[in-house]
């Protein structure tokens, strides 16, 4: 059994680029792995401090993982901040991790800007944060977008500095299991985060340019699908969104230089569970006129039940409240299980 985690933050709506770049994968994991999926609200402070409705953003996602399909009894369904095991751990990882990796993060150094003596210390050590998230399950199968890879591969520098650094200790603690790393023997701890990253949408780009990413910040509604739009916004915004005059190609070569035209095929792709091959084997040679409506169809077939369940859910806050509160007691339970093992490897008394 592997033990796959995968966390979403409590910010802004969630659109279409969430649903099939991770949700719709956390749900399809969920057959013969141990799954852990968190909201994770304290990293919501990193780029905002103050929220209007912090609470009902959090039940929110909740709300999107179980009308998405995930079983909160067979898996573990939680908010970070109820397991502060999370942030004792980043605190270790903050320690091993150097700041020259995290300034190399290009999402850091999106968000912070030009003024980045004025981003929040948070904002840096994001990355230590998310590594904790993942580690203190000691989770090794990790579903997301494609805009977190370079933040995964740091979870992978952590997890070894911190085997090697603490090799000695993690032996005479007897907690460890020996693995080879290039030709060299490590005594480890953490294992080697796998992010899984592939399908046919790992990066959902705007409806209005097939160039910029979708996503929670863009000022325009029409660049994304929210999980909470109707069927009429969702009509709209695939009738309007961007593309150029040619019909579909029949080959995925040919959707090269075309960036809007491949995010709609891949959509369609990932919503149908179809490969981008198997839907221009059907849509090739068809025109935008007749490929949109059959999108519009497909996502409200899929998008509906889900976001009916979603406000139903919302609605009974007392039902969500409890699938966090159970979550986060299997969670934590098993992070502080984690963290015996690390405050014994570092040599804390407790
Ligand atoms: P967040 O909340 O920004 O996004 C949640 C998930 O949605 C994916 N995603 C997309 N996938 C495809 N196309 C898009 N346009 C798109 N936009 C967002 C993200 O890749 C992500 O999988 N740092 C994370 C949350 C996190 C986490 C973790 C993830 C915290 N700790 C530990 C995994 C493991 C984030 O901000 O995701």
């Amino acid at each position: 059994k592997e033990l796959v985690f995968s966390g979403v933050q409590p910010t802004g709506n969630l659109h279409l680029g969430n649903y099939l770049g991770a949700i719709r994968k956390f749900v399809a994991l969920q057959e013969g792995n141990d799954c852990i999926y968190c909201v994770v609200d304290l990293h919501s402070l990193t780029a905002q401090l103050v929220h209007d409705d912090l609470p009902g953003q959090i039940r929110s996602i909740a709300a999107a993982f179980i009308a998405s399909g995930i079983d909160p009894e067979k898996h573990i369904v939680f908010n970070q901040s109820a397991v502060p095991q999370h942030a004792e751990l980043a605190w270790i990882f903050n320690c091993v991790a150097r700041i020259g990796w995290m300034n190399r993060m290009t999402q850091f150094k999106d968000k912070a800007g030009k003024d980045r003596e004025n981003a929040s210390l948070g904002l840096l050590a994001y990355p230590s944060l998310m590594a904790a998230d993942i580690l203190v399950y000691r989770g090794t199968h990790v579903p997301v977008g494609d805009d977190q890879k370079q933040h995964l591969e740091l979870a992978r520098d952590i997890a070894m500095k911190f085997n090697l650094d603490y090799q000695d200790h993690i032996r005479r603690a007897g907690r460890g299991i020996d693995i080879t790393v290039g030709d060299e023997p490590v005594h480890a701890y953490f294992p080697m985060v796998e992010p899984l990253i592939e399908g046919p949408a790992p990066r959902v780009m705007s409806l209005r340019d097939g160039t910029k990413k979708m996503s929670k910040s863009d000022p325009s509604d029409l660049s994304r699908i929210n999980l909470l739009d109707d069927e009429e916004a969702i009509s709209k915004k695939i009738r309007k969104a961007k593309t150029d005059p040619d019909g579909l190609p029949s080959e995925v070569e040919g959707l090269k230089g075309r960036p809007e035209a491949d995010n709609l095929v891949g959509i369609y792709a990932a919503l149908a569970d179809k490969t981008k091959i198997e839907v221009l084997a059907e849509f090739g040679g068809q025109q935008f006129s007749v490929f949109k409506p059959a999108l519009v169809d497909l996502a409200v077939q899929v998008l509906s039940p889900i976001t009916g369940e979603m406000r139903r859910l919302m609605d009974d806050t007392s039902h969500i409240d409890a699938i966090l509160r159970h979550g986060g007691e299997r969670a934590r339970a098993r992070a502080e299980a984690t963290m015996k093992d690390v405050r014994d490897i570092i040599g804390f008394l407790y």
